[in-house]
């Protein structure tokens, strides 16, 4: 099954055609332009979504070898959570394509999306799981009985972890987005040199507040502390704070698998503690290729064969429309049905 993939939920635009889960081409721009602003315009991104993503989908299917629209079985967009202006341009695109070669469509929800990256076919992880989605939007942990059974335990209160990342990089003038450039300022720092709080640290509960964290790293900065040694400290109790609350919900579930995904799922540090807190209890842990735990087009692609694999005649009405948040206790991939 030929599946042509979009994204376009904030500052990136991907395409990815993929056959069932494996990946025949790809193709992601990310938007420079919002570095000069501190943070994503949505008004800039979904312009230049407008702008990339014709020649992205050229590129995708000529390296594919796919001379027609209708060579492709399904069409799979990105419907929310994310930046509605952004969401519109990727999700109008595909339902057009789909429409035009009377293929179905799917409208794809983000967040499944993410889990979804470990998706390689209906055997590829074993459940019970439990999963935790690490992004500049989200911070949550669910629970998996099955790829079509995700339940959320719980998420953030305020603040998502990248977020985090992002402001404490812009206070220090690193830039936006600013977590792999805090993670590169952490390298040289001693994390015990800083004192930070360690904000609704208990491990038994599956809520996480990061806001305040915002307020001690300023006033840290503010009263000298080192760049290096700050950025170490909160990176520290960041990773300590996802690791301890994600793993004691594995080991009290019975968990025979641990997914991460999300952009913060790139740090390095928290790739280590997870690696060594899932060995230690015996856990198969999944760390997405660190080129997909950016957002990425591939996601969409295996979150719609899962779907398809489920059920092969889902499908998303042509009305589907984009939103900006999600909310409710059941993760479920496929949108507008
Ligand atoms: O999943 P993603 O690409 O987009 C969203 O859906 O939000 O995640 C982007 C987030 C940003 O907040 C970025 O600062 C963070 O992931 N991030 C990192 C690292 N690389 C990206 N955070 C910590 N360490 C990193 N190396
Ligand atoms: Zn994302």
């Amino acid at each position: 099954m030929r599946i042509l993939a979009v994204e376009t939920s904030c500052d990136d635009s991907a395409v990815a055609l993929l056959e069932n889960s494996s990946v025949i081409a790809e193709r992601i721009y990310s938007q420079s332009i919002h570095s000069n602003h501190g943070g994503v315009v949505p008004e800039l991104a979904s312009r230049q979504h407008i702008e990339t993503l014709p020649g992205l989908v050229r590129e995708v299917l000529s390296e594919s070898g796919i001379e027609a629209l209708r060579e492709v079985d399904v069409f799979a967009a990105t419907a929310g959570p994310g930046l509605v202006g952004s969401l519109l341009v990727g999700l109008s695109w595909t339902k057009a394509a789909a429409f035009a070669s009377g293929k179905p469509f799917l409208g794809i929800n983000h967040l499944s999306a993410h889990l979804h990256t470990h998706y390689t076919g209906s055997d590829s992880v074993e459940f019970p799981a439990v999963a935790l989605l690490v992004s500049g939007g989200h911070t949550c942990i669910f629970s998996m009985k099955s790829w079509t059974q995700a339940f959320l335990l719980g998420s953030t209160r305020d603040d998502a972890a990248g977020e985090a990342f992002d402001k404490t990089a812009k206070l220090a003038g690193l830039g936006y987005p600013g977590g792999e450039a805090l993670e590169r300022a952490a390298v040289d720092g001693n994390p015990d040199n800083v004192s930070l709080p360690s904000p609704l640290s208990d491990p038994t509960l599956p809520e996480f507040s990061f806001s305040g964290l915002k307020t001690a790293v300023r006033l840290q900065w503010e009263s000298g502390a080192d760049l290096a040694d700050l950025a170490a400290s909160f990176q520290k109790v960041v990773v300590n704070i996802l690791v301890s609350k994600l793993l004691f919900q594995a080991v009290r579930s019975g968990a025979v698998s641990v997914l991460a995904a999300g952009g913060v799922t790139a740090n390095t540090l928290l790739r280590t503690r997870l690696r060594e807190e899932c060995t230690k209890h015996g856990i198969s842990l999944f760390l997405p290729e660190k080129k997909y735990t950016m957002d990425n087009a591939v996601m969409v692609g295996r979150a719609a064969f899962a779907v398809l694999h489920d059920d092969p005649s889902s499908c998303s009405s042509l009305s589907c429309n984009a939103f900006s948040r999600w909310s409710g206790s059941i993760l479920r991939a496929l949108c507008c049905t």
